[in-house]
């Protein structure tokens, strides 16, 4: 597998250990049961510093960050804590600026590390401060929520939002290790792992339908937090991400099939005003562009029945919720940040596990397509 290797797994021993290539370098993905307990030797090996900030929500640090600031400070690491309120709307300029402060008073200097503790939200907020933090201090990606270990925490984007939309300040700073202990996704709210799960799906649909099929029985006990079924699927996931993002670090290209179901997904969850969930919004996204490729004769028929029956398994709407204008919805998708000259692109697939590619990974179609497969 290009970019990404994998050691055997003795579950409870040796943890998974993916590559990942980047710039100059690599950076593992271990994925292990018990790994945070083994987080300071990591920390000595992968990222070692002078300095620690851990940097977690409220949320988070309640549940972990106690237990995980004693183990590293009793290893003799130096470490601060630094938090802030859960959710998106943390996910802003001013948290940055605030905590980017606070690693300053703590006496961070350029010989320290970040640690990001917690979901999607910390990893791009944490990843963006240590990014820029005296241009740019190394930064230890920790991920407790299933959309972080399958997702965020692999890749290297980090960032934050404005008022003018999400993630439009930001960088690439590709982490010094990802830590990934499954067993911690237990304390989610099923909803959350729900989320995970269906970006785990798209892996699948993008590039690998043994994957699909492989995860497809265990989505029940993956959604009810069983360990062992959420080691599976985010290995299974963090392996096809790290061979994607290896390939193409800077979204030029093939890292764009990433963005599966995330066009129209994006326009639902904006039209909703994020009523809808990132998650659930990209599951009917792929539902709608697996039907648009189909509709295009670009999709093989029955790929969007497919999709809709694995979706099934995790409890997410299948079918657009009549509340939302269909008009708004173009609107909003006519504004993606994957437009080129303000006309939106598509990744379509040509099956389950291909995406199709012309000149590019992702398709421009006519808003009468689009209209189609909406209304
Ligand atoms: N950088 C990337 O490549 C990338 C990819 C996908 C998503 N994202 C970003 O990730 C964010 C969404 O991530 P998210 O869904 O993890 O959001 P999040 O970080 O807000 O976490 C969701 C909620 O779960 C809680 N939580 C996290 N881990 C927990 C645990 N183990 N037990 C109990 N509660 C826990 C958090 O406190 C929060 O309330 C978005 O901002 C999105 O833009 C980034
Ligand atoms: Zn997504």
């Amino acid at each position: 597998m290009t970019g990404t290797s994998l050691s055997p797994d003795r579950p409870g021993s040796v943890p998974t250990v993916v590559h990942v290539r980047c710039t100059g370098r690599s950076y593992p993905v271990l994925i292990g049961h018990d790994i945070l307990d083994g987080l300071a030797a990591l920390l000595k090996e992968h990222a070692p510093a002078a300095r620690y900030a851990l940097i977690a929500d409220e949320n988070v640090a309640n549940l972990y960050a106690s237990d995980v600031t004693q183990a590293l400070q009793a290893s003799g690491l130096l470490v601060t804590r630094h938090t802030f309120s859960a959710g998106e709307p943390s996910k802003n300029r001013d948290e940055w600026a605030r905590l980017s402060d606070e690693l300053t008073d703590a006496g961070v200097g350029r010989d320290g590390v970040v640690i990001a503790l917690g979901g999607g939200v910390t990893g791009d907020l944490a990843g963006f401060v240590a990014a820029t933090f005296m241009r740019g201090i190394g930064v230890v990606q920790v991920p407790t929520s299933l959309v972080a270990m399958v997702d965020a925490s692999v890749g290297g984007k980090t960032g934050v939002d404005t008022p003018a939309g999400k993630n439009l300040v930001g960088a690439f700073h590709p982490p010094q290790f990802v830590a990934i202990d499954p067993g911690v996704a237990r304390t989610l709210p099923r909803r959350q792992r729900a989320e995970g799960l269906v970006e785990a799906v798209k892996h699948g649909a993008i590039v690998d339908r043994d994957y699909l099929d492989q995860i497809e029985g265990l989505l029940p006990e993956a959604l009810d937090g069983d360990a062992e079924a959420i080691r599976t699927v985010v290995t299974g996931s963090v392996m096809i991400k790290a061979r994607i993002v290896s390939e193409d670090e800077n979204e030029a290209g093939l890292r764009q099939v990433l963005n599966f179901g995330h066009t129209i997904g994006h326009g639902l969850e904006a039209a909703s005003d994020f009523e809808l969930s990132h998650g659930v919004a990209v599951g009917l996204g792929m539902i709608l562009e697996a039907r648009l490729g189909e509709r295009l004769g670009v999709t093989k028929s029955g790929t969007e029945s497919r999709l809709t029956n694995v979706l099934r398994r995790l409890g997410v709407p299948l079918e657009l919720p009549d509340r939302l204008d269909k008009d708004r919805i173009l609107r909003f998708i006519s504004r993606d940040k994957k437009a080129r000259d303000g006309v939106p692109r598509y990744v379509l697939l040509e099956q389950i596990g291909a995406t199709f590619h012309s000149i590019d990974w992702a398709q421009q179609v006519s808003e009468s397509d689009v209209r189609a497969v909406l209304f």
